[in-house]
Formats: C-alpha cells, structure tokens, sequence
C-alpha cells in the first residue's frame, strides 16, 4: 500500500537519529511491498533560522496532508539561556500539537531485558515493569490564558485551565487502552489543592461506571512520583494532565535503564505523530554517537498506531532487540565496543 509520511528532523541530534528510522523503514518498504512516501519539513530552532518561525504554515501543510508524522527533537541551548528571546523553538512544538489536535501524548514504559542492569534501580524492582502513561497534551497550564507578567515585571502568572471535553477524551483513550491491557487505571492529579484536578477526578468517577471491568485507582501527583520509584510494577495504565504528565514520564523513562529507547505517541484529532520521548541532545549533535533507537522505535509505533501495520511494526521492534541481544548498539549502551549511529542503522536496516 502507498503512504505520506511527513518526516521532521528537528534540532540537535534529530537529523542524526530521523535518518537512522528512514533506513529502517525503507526496509519496511522493500520487504513487505509498501510505498513510503517521505516529505521533509522544518521545525524548532532550525526553522527558526531559515524563516524565522519554529513551525511555519508550510510544515503545518505537509503535516495534515500526511498519513503520518515522524519527528526527531526540538531545542537549542542558545535560547535555553536566554529567557528574553521572543521566539523560542519550543513553541513550534505546542503550536504543533495544539493545531494537529494531538490531545493524547502515549508514552509506554517497557523495559529491556538485556538492559536492566542500567536501571538506577534495583532489578527486582524494575524487572517485569510496563506501563503506559497518557498525558493530556494540548491543554492546562501549558496553554491556559492569561499568562504573562504584571506591568513592573515583578509579578508573573500561568492559568491551570482544563474544559469537560478536555478530561473526557483523554480520559476515554486512557480507559479503551486499560481495558486491552491488564485492566488498572491509575488517574494522578492534585486533588487535594486544585481545582482543576477535582474535576478530573469528578470526570473519572462519572466514567468508571462505563467500564465496569476496570479498577480504577486515585492518586496524588507527589505520591505517585514515588510510587514510580519504589514500585513501577504496580502500574498498568497511568493517565494524567499535562504538567503532571511532562515530569512523570521523564522520571519514568530512566527506571528502565534506557531513555535512549523510548518512543511515543501523540493521537488526536489530525495526523497522530511519533517522536523519541529524549530531546536534542545538542552536546552530541554531528558527532554520529547518538542513540537512534528510540526514534527506529518511534517509527514501529508509527506503522502500528498510525498506518494500522501490526507485521510491519513487529519486524522493527524485532530488529531491535537483536542489536541489544547482539550488543550492536551505541556508546550510551556499550562502552566497550560502541557503534556508531549510522551503523546501527544500517545494521537495522539489513538485518530487518
Ligand atoms: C516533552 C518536552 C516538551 C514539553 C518541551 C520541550 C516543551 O519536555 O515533550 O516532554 O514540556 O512538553
Ligand atoms: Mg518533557
């Protein structure tokens, strides 16, 4: 079958990584007979080099003409430091996802056997995790108005705002997905002190008589920051809002022993898009030693969830636990014999 993938490699290391997953998927192609269409476009810092805008009306074009989007990273160091900048390479990404309508960020903690060893944590307490978070991604208090400083500079606000269709959608993928899962629910906010948490919490409540086969537990937001540390195995599906759900699963990601593997979904309303959940890496960027794996990774997902190819995504996700089994992997991974991270993309790519 013939498919439009819009292809973003973004900043920093996100060229790098991006072309490693088009090689896979090119071997996709050949093996399974399909044709990929890839249209590149620009986004975060670099794009704000060329035109001046992180994501310019033209990306936002190919993005919802496309079947797909795969994207690498955004960010650069030189606006990190510089809290004046008036354009900033992270808003390309909100605009991104606030005009794709990707309301729903999916990021699947799974860990790797051969991996466990990197874990911070103990073995017997990361082997065997998985669980899924889904973070609300288009609203709360990354998006709320008003926000801004007062007129003499020395008062700054953020609104934490969240509308009933909102808490309901998210809530209802995050219940679908519980449901094909091992059934547990675990909703995380901030009940205790916001407003905005007691009517995702109202909202859940209303909805859990509609699955009735799912037990759903309520947790504060600083219990389960702990909770992921002392005993991730007793998570299956995590859904949370936006704020909650940007720190949690970068805390999640390292329990595994490998952020450089992890990829993630963000569904919606438009074209779903697949990105690595690590940033732009800038101190790694052109050096060929970034790991590409979350990205290969993020390029199964894409055939799965968003081109519905259970094989095709299979056969990636294969290929990649034979390079960890055969250690053909990066520095981040093996300090003894590292690859580079073309090579492991070629040797994903033959190998698929
Ligand atoms: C993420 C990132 C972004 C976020 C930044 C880069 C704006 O941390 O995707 O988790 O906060 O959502
Ligand atoms: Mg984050």
């Amino acid at each position: 079958m013939k498919f439009n993938i819009a292809v973003l490699p973004g900043d920093g290391i996100g060229p790098e990584i991006v072309e490693q997953a088009i090689k896979v998927l090119k071997a996709v192609e050949k093996k399974f007979n399909h044709q990929f269409e890839f249209t590149y476009a620009i986004t975060g810092a670099s794009a704000i080099d060329q035109v001046g805008d992180p994501y310019p009306p033209e990306t936002h074009e190919v993005c919802m003409k496309s079947d797909a989007v795969l994207f690498g990273a955004i960010g650069d160091p030189k606006y990190d430091n510089d809290p004046k900048a008036k354009v900033r390479p992270e808003q390309g990404l909100l605009r991104m996802r606030q005009q794709l309508g990707l309301y729903a960020n999916i990021r699947p903690v799974a860990t790797f056997p051969s991996l466990i060893d990197k874990s911070p944590l103990r073995r017997d307490l990361v082997e065997g995790a998985d669980f899924v978070v889904f973070r609300e991604l288009t609203g709360g208090i990354y998006f709320g108005k008003p926000q801004g400083r007062s007129e003499d500079g020395n008062t700054a606000y953020d609104t934490n705002m969240y509308h009933r269709f909102e808490i309901e959608r998210i809530l209802k993928v995050a219940f679908e997905q519980a449901a094909q899962r091992r059934k547990k629910l675990t909703v995380v906010d901030k009940a205790n002190v916001l407003a905005t948490s007691r009517l995702w919490r109202e909202i859940a409540k209303e909805m859990e008589k509609d699955y009735p086969d799912i037990e759903v537990e309520y947790m504060f937001v600083d219990n389960a920051a702990m909770q992921i540390i002392q005993y991730p195995k007793r998570f299956d599906v995590m859904v949370t809002e936006n704020m909650f759900g940007d720190i949690l699963t970068d805390e999640a990601s390292v329990i595994t022993g490998s952020m450089g593997l992890l990829p993630s979904a963000s569904i919606g309303i438009h074209t779903s898009l697949f990105e690595p959940i690590h940033g732009s890496y800038p101190q790694a960027a052109g050096k060929n030693i970034a790991n590409p794996l979350a990205t290969v990774l993020s390029a199964a997902l894409l055939l799965d969830m968003g081109l519905n190819l259970k094989a095709e995504a299979q056969a990636i996700t294969d290929v990649v636990t034979r390079s960890l089994e055969a250690g053909f992997v990066t520095e981040d991974i093996s300090k003894d014999n590292p690859k580079k991270t073309s090579e492991v993309g070629d040797w994903l790519a033959a190998n698929l």
